[in-house]
């Protein structure tokens, strides 16, 4: 199943949440629908920059945080808590770990008015 067939997938211009929601050198997950198989969104951002994935990790199709809104970036990459893979803020690719050479999926958004949404304009915008 693709994410676009996910029947919990928001529809194009869905509200996301606000920029500065994200924690700077970080990540939140933003979920739709309900139980462990709903569509979850991981928005990282960095400074003035965010980029959205699938927050499913390609090894094991877990989500990257252990706990809740949880998540481990430094440097420019993000930690997968399970087993330790490592992937690109910006491009999702998967550095290091068991998953490396893998990625995770890109998943449209934009941002207007300091607010993030769902939908097919820009990755890695701008949101200044
Ligand atoms: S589930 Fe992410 S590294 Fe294993």
């Amino acid at each position: 199943m693709t994410w676009q067939q996910h029947p919990d997938c928001p529809a194009n211009g869905a509200r996301l949440c606000a920029v500065a929601d994200i924690p700077d050198g970080g990540g939140l997950e933003v979920a739709f629908g309900a139980g462990s198989e709903n569509f979850k969104i991981l928005l990282l951002r960095q400074e003035a920059r965010v980029w959205s994935y699938v927050n499913r990790c390609p090894h094991f199709s877990l989500p990257l945080n252990y706990e809740p809104q949880n998540f481990i970036a430094s440097e420019g990459l993000i930690m997968c808590a399970h087993h330790t893979a490592f992937f690109r803020i910006e491009s999702g690719e998967c550095v290091d770990g068991p998953c490396a050479g893998t990625g995770l999926t890109v998943l449209p958004a934009y941002c207007h008015g300091g607010e993030v949404y769902f939908g097919s304009r820009h990755h890695g915008m701008e949101t200044a």
